[in-house]
């Protein structure tokens, strides 16, 4: 019934996917009766691994009084002061139902505020499903264009030309070409879209020079910044923005402040969140959903984001930090052609000599692919769950013995690859 057996691609395997029965803590056991160590923690959304039994405990209290009304909840007003409370950039904030839905409501925010309806993306860098953040993201050597002119490259058949035209493509950490390109689009852009550790874009931070020229470029030119923090708010207590003496005008969030539920939210500026206050005499971008901020949500996110505290922040990251060093070390013991990047809580394992400065680089050709594939059912007959693309993000469940198994288990796979190669 499922076109290719799945309903999102990600647990796509052949011959079929893995069948989870239940997840506790950092562990996962299969349908099989298998139970591996989870780094994949549904991509990236899992900050405390599987069923966290404060979680458990508020959600299944709030399940019994209802899921979703046509009413407000006093949690939603909780949460949102709760996140706020984190980065004084969030004057203010809307939830949404996904990260894809955080980023579209972004990118129409910036356009209602500017009047102007084209935004600028990094090439390969992944921002969920909406037509114009998706551009360029599946970009390939035969499609990608000139380095100084990025193509806009339609991600799905039947893209519309006038997306393509309105996506403005500039690449990562590389500040002069990007404001060259930026520059022949003075007065058009709505806004700059940038995740400062882009997974699709080989998990490198942001350079402080690269987001530095960002911000420079959109105040002069009365665009705004905007981050999309889905996947990066795990990596600091106010998000991997603490990283840079910078502030963007708006934020996208997702997945981890969720606590293991459908979320987006998007924060920010008073004067540009106020675009969708619905009490204005005239409303400039109208944002509904009908499970936004439902209270299932709401409380599942609350519980876990008060738990993800400044020390629960600073030990996963201290985890992955001890997972990035050993790989080095075995990639440097064993003497393969691989190397390890990442920030904060996540790390992504690439089957090449040289750390990927940007998307052409950390494209993987096709026997990097293959190599992955087998270091990946590896990990797995190994105990441990990745995400398929060799990256990994740490949950608070995890311990450093965790972390030391995955270290031993793919320092086995170099030392076969070595053998072969
Ligand atoms: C950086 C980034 N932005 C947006 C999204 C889309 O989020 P969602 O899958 O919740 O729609 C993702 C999902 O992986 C993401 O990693």
């Amino acid at each position: 019934m499922l076109p290719g057996g799945v309903s999102r691609n990600t647990v796509l395997r052949s011959p079929h996917p893995l069948y989870a029965a239940y997840g506790s803590g950092a562990h996962v056991t299969d349908i099989e009766g298998v139970t591996r160590i989870d780094f994949a923690n549904n991509m990236a959304s899992l900050i405390h691994g599987h069923a966290n039994p404060a979680v458990v405990a508020a959600v299944t209290e709030q399940l019994q009084k209802g899921t979703a009304f046509t009413l407000a909840t006093e949690i939603e007003v909780r949460y949102a002061e709760h996140l706020c409370g984190r980065n004084p950039g969030f004057e203010k904030i809307r939830f949404v139902n996904s990260g894809t839905e955080a980023v579209m409501a972004s990118l129409k925010a910036a356009r209602a505020f500017t009047g102007r309806a084209r935004i600028a993306k990094v090439e390969g860098a992944y921002h969920g499903l909406y037509d114009y953040a998706e551009v360029s993201q599946t970009a390939k050597p035969a499609t990608w264009g000139d380095p100084d002119s990025p193509m806009s490259v339609p991600v799905s058949e039947g893209t519309p030309a006038n997306v393509l035209h309105d996506v403005v493509v500039i690449p990562f950490n590389d500040p002069k070409t990007a404001i060259a390109i930026l520059d022949r689009h003075q007065d058009e852009l709505a806004c700059v879209l940038v995740d400062v550790l882009p997974h699709r874009v080989g998990l490198m931070p942001a350079t402080a020079e690269f987001v530095g020229a960002l911000r420079d470029w959109t105040r002069r030119h009365d665009a705004l910044l905007v981050f999309d923090e889905v996947i990066t708010f795990r990596s600091e207590y106010g998000g991997a923005q603490g990283w840079y003496d910078v502030q963007p005008d708006l934020t996208a969030m997702g997945k981890i402040i969720g606590g293991g539920f459908p979320v987006g939210a998007l924060a920010g500026r008073r004067d540009v969140m106020d675009v969708m206050d619905p009490l204005a005499s005239k409303v400039r971008f109208p944002l509904s959903g009908t499970f936004s901020a439902n209270p299932i949500t709401m409380t599942a996110g609350l519980v876990t984001m008060e738990l993800f505290d400044r020390p629960a922040v600073a030990r996963v990251n201290r985890l992955a930090d001890r997972a990035r060093t050993g790989i080095e070390e075995a990639i440097r013991e064993t003497g393969v052609g691989a190397c390890v990047t990442g920030g904060g809580s996540l790390f992504r394992v690439h089957l090449k000599p040289q750390p990927p400065r940007d998307y052409r680089e950390a494209f993987a050709d096709p026997n990097e692919t293959r190599l992955l594939r087998g270091l990946l059912d590896h990990l797995l007959a190994a105990g441990f769950i990745m995400i398929n693309t060799g990256s990994a993000a740490v949950s608070t469940a995890m311990v450093e013995d965790d972390i030391d198994g995955l270290v031993e288990a793919m320092r086995g796979w170099f030392r076969t690859w070595k053998g072969e190669s």
